[in-house]
């Protein structure tokens, strides 16, 4: 099995897309991403500023542009924001098309370990709405997860940890195909 042209880490808030997918990156010596970094860096505006200026569906308008805009780049890991793959229209970008093989990971997290490690952030609009949204939410995104990658539990385990076990699985010979392949 080839090396993918891209490596998508998915997963909720918290679940260490971003620390992950830095590491996981720098040990296959292939650039990295974060959707919401781009998105931010594009807007020249905070996530909480966009929501607040825009709502969701202005931030979900700039998050598709930022997966565009990362498409055609390989040898990547991107580390997308939790709601992306959530989004009808960006579905393409988790799946392998004729130009690119796509390997997708997702970082199992348990909403325990959400909450913990997102207790008192600011900076995600969407965890200000409430225990039982967020646990909606959650339950509603985790098949979806689930569907489109291959998981990986992350509660109790560090990041280089992650990022090794990631290693491995793509460096395995018999890495099984990913979510959209029809082969
Ligand atoms: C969101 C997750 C956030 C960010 C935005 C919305 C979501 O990214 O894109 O606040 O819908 O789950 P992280 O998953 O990196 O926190």
């Amino acid at each position: 099995m080839p090396r993918p042209a891209r490596v998508v880490l998915i997963g909720f808030m918290g679940s260490g897309k971003s620390i992950v997918g830095r590491l996981l990156a720098a040990r296959m010596g292939w650039q990295f991403a974060d959707t919401d970094a781009v998105v931010v860096e594009r807007e020249g505006a905070s996530i909480a500023r966009i929501f607040e200026a825009k709502g969701e569906p202005g931030f979900r308008e700039a998050e598709a542009r930022a997966l565009r805009e990362l498409a055609p780049r390989r040898n990547i890991v991107v580390a997308t924001g939790g709601g992306a793959p959530a989004q009808p229209g960006n579905a393409w970008f988790f799946t392998t098309s004729d130009e690119a093989e796509v390997a997708v990971f997702h970082l199992r997290v348990s909403l325990a370990s959400v909450r913990e490690r997102t207790h008192g952030d600011r900076g995600r609009p969407l965890l200000a709405r409430g225990e039982a949204e967020v646990k909606k939410l959650y339950e509603g995104r985790l098949p979806l997860y689930e569907r489109l990658g291959e998981g990986i539990e992350t509660d109790g385990r560090s990041p280089e940890s992650i990022a090794e076990d990631i290693t491995r699985r793509l460096d395995s010979p018999t890495r099984r195909r990913f979510a959209g392949d029809s082969a």
